[in-house]
């Protein structure tokens, strides 16, 4: 039983981790065994948000943001994980890419890869469950609005997510 590795999926790959590796952070996993340094590591205790990766439970499930930080790899089981390298598409950046660079939403770029999931994750949300104008400002806020950026980035990052959110509010769908 102790042998039986655990089983989850990483940007579509099947991963099996040994049980021996079940203490590691997800975040120290991604980069140690897999090689996936895109997923950041900060305050390491849950509140910067800067190793935010994207999860589901099988693919009916809802997409969530988890905290790969404070996830040990033991909790993985059945999962699907998504990270910053997950989006890449060919050489092409996804709009959710191109609206953080038109929006000169980072600097240093360190919360960006969180940012990013984290957007991602609310997207889909959004395209799922579609929401009025009205109630968009409180869904970005509860979707990243925890999401640090020490080069205080804010208000960039909150025009390019909500460039990307609005034609998917009621009122903007036909
Ligand atoms: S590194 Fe800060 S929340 Fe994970
Ligand atoms: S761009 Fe530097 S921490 Fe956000």
């Amino acid at each position: 039983m102790d042998n039986i590795p655990i089983s989850f999926m990483v940007n579509g790959a099947s991963i099996d981790a040994p049980t021996t590796d079940g203490d590691m952070a997800l975040v120290d996993y991604l980069h140690e065994r897999l090689g996936l340094a895109g997923t950041k590591f900060c305050c390491g205790i849950g509140e910067c948000r800067a190793c935010t990766v994207a999860t589901r439970n099988g693919p009916n499930a809802t997409m969530q943001t988890t905290l790969s930080c404070s996830t040990p790899v033991d909790s993985l089981n059945g999962l699907e994980i998504f990270t910053v390298e997950g989006l890449q598409q060919g050489d092409k950046l996804l709009p959710l890419q191109q609206a953080f660079l038109k929006h000169f939403s980072f600097q240093c770029g360190y919360c960006t890869p969180g940012f990013l999931m984290a957007t991602w994750v609310l997207l889909q949300k959004l395209q799922l469950s579609p929401i009025s104008e009205s109630e968009l400002d409180d869904a970005i806020e509860q979707g990243v609005g925890r999401n640090i950026c020490r080069c205080s980035g804010y208000v960039r990052y909150y025009q390019a997510i909500r460039e990307l959110a609005l034609p998917l509010t009621r009122e903007h769908l036909s």
